[in-house]
């Protein structure tokens, strides 16, 4: 079993969107069983609510259902997850400061590392801007999501 946790800043867009896109690919290849997936934000200012309107739309539109309930970051999912993907550098130092041990911190990866067909270090934080900020993020997501299943799934 491998245990990944998406992590983004508000646990409302970009993670959740991770987690969806993730979570399909799993099921497309029969490996639900094989895999545990979730994820979560640096702040706990959105606990509790559901994905933002816009993402889910967006996410919709491509065939995505966001279920998840935005919940923040604990010490404990150092130690539950495998990998704990990180979105952008804001989130990769952030994700540093809190794990509790080089080994913990050993787990941060960065989400874009895994991209195929995108040259780019960071999903880029679409809350304040329009509806391309959105498709990007679901764009991004697909091929780093492939990339990274093709990368761990050994
Ligand atoms: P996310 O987007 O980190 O992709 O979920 C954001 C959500 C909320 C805020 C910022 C970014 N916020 O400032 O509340």
């Amino acid at each position: 079993m491998k245990k990944i946790l998406f992590v983004c800043l508000g646990n409302i867009c970009r993670s959740p969107m991770a987690e969806a896109v993730m979570r399909k690919l799993v099921k497309e290849r029969g490996l639900e069983k094989e895999y545990e997936i979730d994820s979560a934000g640096l702040i706990s200012y959105h606990e509790g609510e559901g994905a933002d309107p816009r993402m889910k739309a967006h996410a919709q539109r491509h065939g995505y259902k966001l279920t998840h309930i935005s919940r923040p970051v604990r010490e404990t999912d150092f130690d539950e997850f495998d990998y704990i993907v990180s979105m952008d550098d804001s989130n990769w130092d952030r994700l540093h400061r809190l794990a509790p041990t080089l080994e913990a911190e050993e787990k941060i990866v960065r989400m874009t590392d895994y991209c195929h067909t995108h040259v780019i270090d960071h999903v880029p934080d679409p809350y304040y801007g329009g509806a391309q900020g959105f498709e990007n993020v679901i764009e991004i997501l697909e091929d780093a999501c492939e990339g990274m299943l093709e990368a761990i799934d050994n």
